[in-house]
């Protein structure tokens, strides 16, 4: 037997039992007399003692040892005499009687502690050290419990987790596909799943009624610190049902895991705010509600003024920092070279300060009288104390500027608290984006969203107004989930994608099993997909989901680990009748 106990599970009652370890050497300590051990396994640490005097043998071997070692002890709990109240085994220690070593290590490239010395690129590269690291081993435990959470919801909400295909055929869904060649269909195609959308259509033709699955996507995309290219959703699926129904399970999934994992109550509906508010207030689709600092609009307010940029402006809008009118220069002008970077893209910063003496201080003095700075403070509840700030420009690029600026804000003031959390539903999205470089729709969601009821005749004469029964469920600023009611009707399906420029032949080609399905009696539906790793990291207080991954791909898309993508042999493509062009490097 390699263990009686685990080395996170002894107290106070187990002194004087003969127990046995088995675990990872973390630490040795020469005390003059005695040799200390650290011995670290998934659930703690436990200290061991190995006396000169009475086990000198023991006591050589174990100096012998090195960090990470695979050692098994037996020997009898003893309380300690200096305690240490920081781990929970702190109170006792083992007097090792016998030692045997299971298996030796080179020593780690990094420190295998909570605080570490190694960088990104080396824990990456030897991720497995690094997740016997106990913060990281702390995600995926987190990780597996708000799976497990997850499982249970909706198992007790009548939903089947049903596995679909990873080898599918390109579907269309906003990313670049992953593809994979079959060698029994020479010169044609898989495509890895951007998510199982047409699948779990499919099912509820079926009649399945309530479909999930914890599932893999793909998708070839620019990678962020919020995207992985293989990352996990929580899809699914319901039929005969509304918009609401799915928000009202989904609403009650959330506040499930909220409760099972955070121990937080939300006794309250998680607020609706329409795509065209969000836009109009922050700025984004995704909104950070854990603070105010909405935007208020002042093109209208400032036109005609002595200032050309004002009057010139597609867009002027600001927000109101409460007590900051005593930013310095310094910071102004800190927060002027933030808006002007070039991801950013703003012009400049205008501010007006409303001082604590009742004085306006302002960067456009020149144009406006302070009674007219002090009408346009109004319009932002300012109090002295206040600080304005204002971007102008093209509409879109300052309300993105803008949002910005409100986020630089709410970290400058400590508003963007992790143990706050602030959950909203985002509706009513468009149905389509218009795209300049290719002048053509593209479906907003997908093209299986349906668009609303009321709207449906603007389909025609005015389809960029066409809103969609689509949500995003918001989180702290961050996308954790998006869905809609799906079209279940053949010829309204069709319309749409030729209205998203797809021949007829190019529809049949691609859709053509899911128009037939249609056919076949397909029950009203609609459902919703959560990122899985998002939400783990937000209820992790985490920025990057790569933590929440055990094997994370890097920002280029690699696994440096197993160092993936590598090029295959030429018999491998000769097989698949592959022919690379790329030029010798
Ligand atoms: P959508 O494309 O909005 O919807 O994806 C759903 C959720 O998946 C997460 N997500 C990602 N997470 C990590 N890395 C990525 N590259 C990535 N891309 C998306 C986000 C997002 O909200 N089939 C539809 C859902 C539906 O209509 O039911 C879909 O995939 O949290």
């Amino acid at each position: 037997m390699y263990r009686t106990h685990t080395c996170g599970e002894l107290r106070i009652e187990h002194i004087n039992q003969t127990v046995t370890l088995s675990g990872w050497v973390q630490k040795i300590r020469n005390l003059g007399g005695m040799t200390f051990i650290d011995l670290r396994d998934r659930y703690g640490i436990t200290q061991l003692v190995f006396n000169e005097q009475t086990h000198k043998d023991l006591c050589e071997q174990a100096e012998e040892l090195g960090r990470e070692f695979v050692i098994q002890v037996k020997g009898q709990v003893a309380e300690r005499s200096n305690k240490n109240s920081k781990i929970a085994t702190g109170d006792i220690e083992i007097l090792v009687e016998q030692l045997s070593v299971l298996n030796s290590s080179e020593l780690p490239p990094f420190t295998i502690e909570d605080e570490t010395d190694g960088g990104d690129e080396l824990r990456m590269k030897y991720r497995y050290l690094d997740l016997r690291r106990s913060p990281v081993r702390e995600n995926l435990i987190l990780r597996h419990k708000i799976g497990f959470e997850v499982r249970n919801y909706l198992n007790s909400e009548n939903f089947i987790e049903t596995e679909t295909p990873v080898l599918i055929k390109s579907t269309p869904e906003g990313a670049r596909d992953f593809i994979v060649p079959s060698r029994m269909n020479e010169g044609q195609f898989y495509a890895l799943p951007q998510s199982p959308q047409v699948f779990k259509q499919l099912l509820m033709v079926s009649g399945f009624d309530r479909y999930f699955q914890i599932v893999k996507c793909f998708r070839d995309e620019d990678l962020r610190a919020d995207r992985q290219p293989e990352f996990t959703q929580i899809d699914c699926e319901m039929s005969f049902v509304e918009q609401e129904d799915i928000l009202n399970t989904f609403e009650g999934m959330t506040k499930h895991l909220f409760k099972t994992i955070k121990n937080v109550d939300i006794d309250y509906t998680f607020p609706r705010l329409a795509y065209a508010d969000a836009m109009k207030y922050y700025g984004s689709d995704k909104p950070d509600t854990r603070f105010g600092m909405k935007f208020v609009e002042l093109t209208e307010a400032v036109k005609n003024s002595e200032f050309k940029l004002f009057n010139e402006a597609e867009y002027v809008g600001g927000i109101c920092a409460e007590g900051c009118a005593s930013y310095t220069r310094k910071q102004l002008d800190q927060l002027t070279d933030f808006v002007k970077k070039p991801q950013i893209g703003a012009g400049g910063l205008i501010y007006i300060k409303f001082n604590a003496d009742g004085s306006v201080k302002s960067s456009i003095d020149k144009f406006f009288s302070a009674d007219e700075l002090k009408e346009l403070g109004k319009k932002f509840n300012a109090k002295e104390g206040d600080l304005v700030l204002i971007l102008a420009g093209v509409r879109n690029k300052t309300l993105n500027a803008l949002c910005e600026l409100r986020l630089e804000m709410g970290e400058r003031l400590g508003l963007r608290d992790k143990n706050k959390f602030s959950p909203l539903w985002v509706v009513d999205f468009p149905l389509l984006e218009w795209d300049e470089d290719t002048k053509r729709f593209y479906a907003m969601h997908h093209p299986f969203t349906s668009p609303k009821e009321e709207d449906l005749a603007q389909l025609d004469t005015n389809p960029g107004e066409v809103r969609a029964n689509a949500y995003d469920l918001v989180i702290n600023g961050v996308e954790i989930g998006g869905g809609s009611v799906r079209i279940y009707n053949d010829e309204l399906q069709q319309k749409m994608f030729k209205l998203l420029g797809f021949t007829e032949e190019e529809a049949e080609n691609q859709f053509g099993f899911l128009m037939n399905a249609f056919k076949y009696g397909a029950p009203p539906h609609g459902g919703v997909a959560f990122g899985f790793d998002r939400l783990v990291a937000m209820f992790a207080g985490l920025d990057s989901i790569r933590d929440v991954i055990a094997f994370p791909k890097n920002n280029s898309g690699r696994d440096v680990m197993i160092d993936s993508p590598s090029p295959v042999a030429k018999e491998q493509l000769d097989e698949l009748k592959i022919a690379l062009t790329l030029k010798e490097q």
